[in-house]
């Protein structure tokens, strides 16, 4: 019912034009009502008296009739077709915008491919709707109602006669609607099956190819279409049942006309004409129970579409600015975490977190895979909320602050990158689309990227395809940094996104960053010591805890799980050398 009343709140902003187009329905739909009592007229009182003064002017309203009906249904179909386009159209950009809003849960969730299948297949549901089940639904009704009340003053008797089977016919509409709703349910889901399967496939293309695994994936994909056929297949069953019954149930209408009228003929209680008139009016009757199941389903499958549709809306509610968000003071970069706990659904993988970044400070984060690092810095931007404690940039909570500046004052390198295919002047300058030649070429300097970008063909215009293929792990990583350096950023994260860079590289990226990051707070999240031993702090992470922290001076003379990866990684270093000095020797 919920699912019906937002049905028709989307098509609100046209109700006149609707209305309209209804109107022009009625005339239709009224000019039917009026023929058949012409031809009562005809064979009535035309034929007997052999009046032909009156047949031409009769035959020539009839002929005004049909004229009329064309013209009005021309006209309606064109204005139902626009405004079905018109409200996909709203609810599609409504649905994209919202899009953007979602938190990183609702993608967490979510399939691009099933996004893709809601954002066409079911879009198409609902204007099928709008643009010809609606008007059907209110033609089919509004003949049955009129004829039945025309028939009643015509004789009332036959009126009776014709509606015996309308209570089997209401009973086995209802049956119908019952199966087919979650055949079509059934339908939907897996169309985003299919659709996920295919996205993720062409997606993931080349690692299909690198294992050699086409064969599999072809066959997985064909047993999700073969699913999908039987789906439709079983719905077309389910639908074919019916037809035949409704078929049945229409025609006998016509035998029971004829014998009802035959007697009542006998009986004198009837005129010829009358019967004639009745039988243009049974047409309006049975049509309806005949496109009954039609109906059903075109509306079933909307509802069904809607319903997911509705369900995408209403998602994001948990992640949104308060009413009162504020911003703070002023945005120095100084982060607190105040026993942070957090839980992706019932699993809880950061415990009690605290710690104090202090503006200007070099954060490091270091740990095993898989100990929360990246989380841990996705609650900053409140990408995520917390389950217990607060995170507080600038001395305000951030569930307090304005998602946008927060946000835009912190600049995220991710652990891994996403270029648009665009250019890699656009893709650098994609926080500040405004941003002139000078800011992007610096941002690049100072990500040690401008060697390889004045090294391609096109410079910085050129073109990344999909997902930034054609450049390098470590080119894709600089051309991120440089991304989040343009932005100007008073907290920058750094998640592992110098890993694919060499070490000397690396270095120089550093000192770049610390010059015209001055007074910034930083945060570092790497596996080489090299990378965060001048940090302010290193916090050393094992299963969701900060374990240890301290400064690389203190953490080594703890001699505890830092101390232990310093010496992997030396004795990494001394067996190569080692290695190098036997194989010299
Ligand atoms: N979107 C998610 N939904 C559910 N669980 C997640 C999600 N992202 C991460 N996790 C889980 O949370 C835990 C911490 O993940 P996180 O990405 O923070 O680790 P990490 O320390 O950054 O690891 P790595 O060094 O491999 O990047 C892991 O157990 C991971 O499986
Ligand atoms: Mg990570």
């Amino acid at each position: 019912m919920d699912t019906t009343k937002r049905l028709v709140g989307l098509m609100k902003p046209y109700k006149w034009r609707i209305a309209m187009a209804m109107l022009l329905q009625l005339v239709v739909i009224a000019s039917r009502m009026i023929a058949p009592l012409i031809q009562k007229s005809i064979v009535n009182d035309v034929i007997p008296h052999q009046d032909l003064d009156r047949l031409l002017p009769l035959c020539g309203g009839l002929m005004a009739l049909v004229l009329m009906r064309a013209v009005c249904t021309y006209r309606r179909g064109l204005t139902l077709e626009k405004v079905s386009q018109n409200v996909v159209y709203d609810l599609r950009t409504g649905l994209y915008r919202h899009m953007q809003e979602l938190p990183y849960q609702f993608y967490d969730k979510h399939r691009i491919g099933e996004i893709m299948s809601r954002m066409t297949g079911d879009i198409e549901g609902i204007r099928n709707l709008i643009a010809g089940g609606l008007v059907s639904v209110f033609d089919n009704l509004l003949n049955f109602v009129g004829a039945l009340i025309f028939l009643t003053f015509l004789s009332w008797q036959l009126m009776l006669a014709l509606l015996i089977s309308a209570p089997i016919l209401a009973y086995t509409a209802w049956q119908f609607r019952k199966r087919i709703h979650p055949a079509f349910v059934n339908i939907r889901e897996q169309n985003a099956v299919l659709n996920t399967r295919t996205t993720e496939n062409l997606a993931g293309m080349r690692v299909v190819k690198a294992f050699a695994r086409e064969p599999y994936e072809f066959e997985q994909f064909e047993k999700d279409n073969r699913k999908l056929l039987k789906l439709n297949l079983k719905a077309t069953w389910i639908w074919s049942d019916f037809v035949p019954l409704m078929e049945l149930l229409s025609g006998l209408c016509y035998p029971v006309m004829l014998i009802a009228g035959a007697v009542l003929i006998f009986y004198n209680k009837m005129d010829i004409g009358t019967l004639v008139a009745v039988n243009g009016y049974v047409w309006l009757i049975t049509n309806p129970m005949r496109q009954l199941a039609n109906l059903v389903n075109m509306v079933t499958n909307a509802v069904t579409s809607a319903e997911k549709l509705f369900y995408y809306a209403d998602f994001g509610a948990a992640i949104k600015e308060k009413p009162q968000a504020v911003e703070p003071k002023e945005f120095k970069g100084k982060v607190e975490f105040d026993h942070v706990n957090f839980a992706y659904g019932d699993t809880e993988v950061l415990h009690d977190i605290s710690f104090t970044a202090e503006p200007g400070q070099t954060i490091a984060v270091m740990g095993a895979t898989g100990a929360g690092k990246s989380t841990l810095t996705l609650l900053m931007g409140r990408f995520y909320d917390v389950s217990g404690g607060s995170v507080r940039v600038d001395g305000v909570d951030v569930r307090d602050q304005k998602l946008a500046p927060l946000r835009s004052h912190i600049g995220y390198v991710p652990q891994e990158t996403f270029l648009f295919s665009d250019s890699l002047f656009e893709n650098i300058r994609f926080g500040r689309p405004d941003a002139d030649a000078a800011r992007v070429e610096n941002a690049a300097d100072v990500a040690q990227a401008t060697e390889f970008i004045d090294a391609m063909p096109d410079g910085y215009e050129t073109v990344v395809g999909e997902r930034g293929m054609g450049l390098s792990g470590g080119q894709k990583q600089r051309t991120a940094i440089a991304r989040a350096v343009l932005i100007d950023p008073t907290i920058l994260v750094m998640d592992d996104s110098t890993s694919a860079v060499d070490m000397e590289t690396e270095y120089v990226i550093q000192q770049k960053l610390k010059k015209v990051l001055a007074g910034r707070t930083t945060f570092i999240i790497a596996h080489r010591i090299s990378s965060v031993k001048n940090a302010d702090q290193i916090l050393v992470m094992k299963d969701g805890a900060i374990a240890e922290r301290g400064t690389h001076k203190e953490l080594l003379a703890k001699k505890g799980i830092y101390y232990q990866m310093v010496q992997d990684q030396y004795r990494d270093l001394k067996n190569v050398q080692g290695q190098e000095v036997t194989a010299n020797g």
